[in-house]
């Protein structure tokens, strides 16, 4: 099981209004994973009680105007992005062949592929309908926006996997999508859904989508350089199924001789260690990790056009332990 991700709160009744809104939002998921029918509702229950960080229904509250409680709407969005999430994270372990999510085997290991679809269809379907129930049509927009730049995402993955000539470029692009969109529709469904004026939206939405970057970056090199135990996920995973990652880009140019390796499918376990110490020896890590910090600099610039009517320290905070969790 995976942790919540904690912040540095500034006082007790801080942190007690966020820990209130968050457990309003698990509340929400709990009853949907309860609400799960039959074969579904244990696949649906384990993704949820395997916990993980809740980054972007926190970003939801963060991003919400600063007021005594939270408007419903506002729980409810931050449940529906969370819902999003796990749907995209249940279908994204069938299509990358993995093992372990959040510590446990994933729905596809554990129950097969069928029920990892529908159990990814069903979270998604409740996304929405937890969406539809603020009665705001742009939140519905907005999240069915990402969702299928996310799906897109997924989809350019697929069709790029073993190609080692990826550019720099592509991979952004396919992580603009499948990730940075996503964490930039949080931030604003927050914003949004609050009264949050134009400007400050707009500096949220950026925010958001240069913290969702960095996010997808780290989250590559822990492929490579990660402990199993504090991400849940097992080492290698986009090595062995193919997905030319930013450290692995940077490994190649820095070793050409890696190609034949990481563009072959069907790795064995030795051969998967030996791309791993490659990567690690020739400096793609912190290459890459340069990277993801660049990114969280100007995500917290982005956070210069916020006023003072939203948590903007709570924000830049978050987005120093984004970098902390990976060094
Ligand atoms: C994993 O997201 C998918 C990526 C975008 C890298 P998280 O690392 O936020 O997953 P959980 O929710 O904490 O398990
Ligand atoms: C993010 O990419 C997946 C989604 C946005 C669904 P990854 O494939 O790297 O995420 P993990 O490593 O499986 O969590
Ligand atoms: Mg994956
Ligand atoms: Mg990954």
């Amino acid at each position: 099981m995976t942790a919540r991700a904690t912040l540095s709160w500034r006082s007790a009744a801080q942190k007690r209004r966020y820990v209130r809104g968050l457990d309003a939002v698990e509340a929400r998921l709990e009853s949907v994973a309860w609400g799960c029918p039959s074969r579904l509702g244990e696949s649906c229950r384990s993704t949820l009680g395997a916990g993980g960080k809740r980054l972007r229904p926190i970003l939801t509250l963060l991003c919400a105007r600063r007021d005594a409680t939270f408007p419903e709407a506002v729980l409810r969005a931050a449940a529906a992005v969370e819902l999003v999430h796990m749907a995209t994270l249940v279908h994204d372990d069938v299509l990358d062949h993995a093992a372990l999510r959040r510590g446990r085997p994933t729905v596809v290991r554990a129950y097969g592929a069928a029920t990892a679809v529908s159990t990814g269809d069903y979270l998604l379907a409740q996304a929405f309908l937890e969406l539809a129930g603020t009665g705001s049509a742009a939140a519905v927009d907005v999240l069915s926006a990402a969702a299928l730049q996310l799906s897109r995402g997924e989809v350019l993955q697929r069709a790029a996997a073993y190609k080692v000539t990826t550019s720099v470029a592509e991979y952004e692009e396919r992580c603009e999508r499948k990730t940075a969109d996503l964490f930039a529709a949080a931030c604003t469904l927050g914003a949004q859904l609050s009264g949050v004026g134009p400007e400050a939206a707009a500096g949220l939405a950026v925010y958001g989508r240069l913290l969702g970057l960095a996010f997808q970056v780290f989250d590559d090199i822990l492929d490579v350089s990660g402990d199993e135990d504090q991400t849940g996920k097992r080492l290698g995973t986009d090595v062995r199924d193919g997905t030319v990652t930013l450290p692995l880009i940077f490994a190649l140019e820095a070793r050409p001789e890696l190609a034949d390796l990481l563009a072959r499918p069907l790795l064995d376990d030795p051969e998967v260690a030996q791309v791993i110490a490659a990567v690690r020896a020739c400096g793609a890590v912190e290459r890459a990790r340069a990277v993801a910090v660049g990114y969280i600099e100007q995500a917290r610039q982005a956070l210069d056009r916020c006023d003072d009517g939203v948590e903007r320290d709570l924000l830049a905070d978050l987005a120093g332990r984004v970098v902390d969790r990976y060094s």
